[in-house]
Parts: structure tokens; sequence; C-alpha cells
């Protein structure tokens, strides 16, 4: 069974190929490789044992998206494909307007007219901002969106309530990701970050291999038990397993109108500090950090609770943060300086 993956050569999309191979599918790629690079598809071939279909092309782009589902006939979606970098979006918001929730309304108006019931969307955590209770529930309030990003998941979620409000053909469920973390364990594929990396895991990594020269530790100040923020971190191969359970569930199902959000973590909480200590444990360096000031739009403290993903999907995350780090830790010291886009 054929499934477009949009955003395939990004870090989530990546390993959710590896998943779906693992569970019988046919993954096939659609980057546009505008945020990943090609060395990844290399990795995907050295896991898997044989290359994976990819399409070159913009979400964005009808016609040539129109060619890829005429050519495919996929079973249905799993679209990553966005910009994700939480400051740019904030200094370019048409960029980001225009990119996400256009390729979006795109790839639906073809699934409708293709009869593609099937779509998995990448939605984050961020839709919460800082909820009154946690673990947080899916019907927790949205709360006004933080940055430009964020409202685009925020918005793109209602687009897909609202199709499938309608009575549409579609199938659709929202992934919630709370805190995406690690590498496959092959060390062939992982996250490659542009530049200065926005995220903790990624910038610890790289300090630790001698790419930064400190880890700034954004406040620690806050009500929590050390007073550094607390997040749900999971494994990204428990993630790329989350999205295949869910299309197996949405392809199980007779419903021709379905609407779901649902939380992916690990129902665990864990503070800036306790990242830093664990993944020293588990890569065996002394970490070079300080104590700054909070990062604005930084909440204090966001977990999942996972009880509707295990209720409705039959999924749980199974790898341990200290298994997260050692992956991450495997990954960075196998990146060659020329891939490493530092
Ligand atoms: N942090 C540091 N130092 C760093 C980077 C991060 O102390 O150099 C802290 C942050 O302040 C936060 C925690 O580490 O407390 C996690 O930060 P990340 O940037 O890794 O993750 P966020 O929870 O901020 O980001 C998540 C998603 C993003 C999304 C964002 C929206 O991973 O994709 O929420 O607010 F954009």
């Amino acid at each position: 069974m054929n499934i477009l993956v949009t955003g395939g050569a990004g870090f989530i999309g990546s390993h959710t190929v590896v998943a779906l191979v693992e569970a019988g599918f046919t993954p096939v790629i659609v980057d546009d490789f505008s945020n990943s690079e090609r060395l990844v598809l290399d990795g995907l071939e050295k896991i898997l044992g044989r290359s994976v279909s990819c399409y070159e092309a913009d979400c964005n782009d009808a016609a040539a998206m129109r060619d890829i589902f005429e050519r495919e006939k996929p079973a249905g979606v799993i679209h990553f494909a966005a910009f994700k970098a939480v400051g740019e979006s904030m200094a370019e918001p048409l960029k980001y307007y225009r990119n996400n929730l256009g390729s979006l309304i795109t790839l639906l108006e073809i699934m409708q007219e293709t009869g593609t019931p099937n779509l998995i969307f990448s939605s984050s955590a961020t839709v919460y901002g800082q909820p009154e209770h946690l673990p947080v529930k899916e019907d927790s309030p949205a709360q006004p969106a933080m940055s430009v990003y964020g409202n685009t998941k925020r918005i793109g979620e209602e687009i897909l309530r609202d199709v499938a409000a309608a009575g549409k053909p579609f199938k659709i469920i929202s992934l919630r990701y709370f805190n995406p973390i690690g590498a496959h364990p092959s060390g062939l594929i992982g996250e490659l970050p542009r530049g200065v990396p926005n995220n903790l895991v990624p910038f610890i990594t790289q300090t630790a291999a001698g790419l930064r020269p400190q880890l700034s530790v954004f406040g620690d100040d806050y009500d929590t038990p050390d007073g550094t923020a607390i997040r749900d971190y999971i494994h990204v191969m428990d993630l790329a397993e989350a999205h295949v359970t869910a299309f197996q569930h949405l392809a199980a199902r007779p419903e021709t109108a379905l609407y779901e959000a649902v939380n992916v973590g690990t129902g665990e909480g864990a503070s800036v500090m306790q990242v830093i200590r664990s993944f020293e444990a588990a890569s065996g360096q002394k970490l070079n950090f300080h104590i700054s000031p909070r990062r604005p739009g930084d909440v204090e403290a966001v977990y999942a609770d996972v009880g509707k993903a295990a209720r409705e999907l039959g999924w749980t995350a199974r790898r341990s943060l200290h298994e997260a780090l050692t992956d991450a830790w495997r990954w960075q010291c196998g990146l060659r300086k020329e891939d490493a886009r530092i």
C-alpha cells in the first residue's frame, strides 16, 4: 500500500519512512529539499537495504502533486512538509501562512478530487500554550498561539476539523507532537538542524561535540523542582511508530468523515537540567553550560496525557530519555563536518 510522505526527507519524516517499511507499507517521499538533504536518502537506503521512491516537489505545486497522485495512487498521506522555525515565522509570517496552510489546502483539494481519504497531520503541543492542568489532555482549550508557526498548526487543525465536519470523505488524525528527540539507533539518520539549533537536544550534542562553545540554559527561576522548564521528550522512533499505528487505525475505520487530535508524548516531564544530566550519563561527556535568562515565548511546563493514544490507537511510547539521548549522541558522533549544516 503506497503512502505519500510529504517532508519525508526531514527529521520526523525520514524516521517514519523506516517505520512504515518495517510495517509493510510502501512510503513515497515528496520533499522539496528546502530544509533537508539528499544524504538522508542514502541513510534510508542503508537502513532498509533498498531505495525509497522520492519525488522532488513543493506541496504547494498543485500540478506536480496531481501528477504524483496520478502515478502513485496512494492510500493516504502523512503530511510533514512545513516550515518550522519559530523565530523566522515571526519575521516572515506570510511565508509561513502561504507555505504551511497553502500546502495543506492544496493537498486536501487533490485528496478530495482523487478520493484519497486518509490523512495524518503533523500538529504540535504548541497549540496548548501553557495549559492549566498537567498532564494536558486533547480537550484542553487551545490557547492563542505564541508564534506564527504555532498559529499555522492551530489553524491547520481547524481547517481539517471543518473539512471533516462538512461531511467530506476524509479520515484525518492530527498528531500533536511533544518534543521529538533522538535518532535511528543505526546512527544513519537523525536531526540535521541548519545553523544554530533552536532546540535543546541538538544544541547539547553539538556543544558536546565541540561545535558550540557552551549551552545556555534558558531560565532557572521557573516554578519547577529544579527551576528549569519541563517538557515531554519523545524518541523520534516512538513518534514515527505512532504515525504508522495512526495510519493503520484510519485505514481500518469505516467512517468517511472522521477527525481526531491525539497527543504523542511519553506522559513524563523532564526538566532542562534532567536532560543535561541524562545526556552526561548517556554520553560520558561533561557538558559546558551556563544559566541565562528565560527565552521569550517559552512555557514553564508541558507534558502529555497519553491516555487517548493508548485507548484509541493502542500506541504507547516504549523508549526512555536515556535511550533517546544515547541515539542522538551516536548520530552526532557519526556526522561528518561537511554534512552537519552548522
Ligand atoms: N532550551 C535551553 N537552551 C537551548 C534550547 C532550549 O535551555 O539552547 C530549553 C527551552 O527553554 C525549553 C526546553 O529547552 O525549556 C526545550 O526547548 P526546545 O526549543 O527544544 O523545545 P520547545 O519546547 O521550545 O519547542 C517545541 C517544539 C517546537 C515548537 C515549539 C513551539 O519542539 O517545534 O515547541 O513553541 F516550535
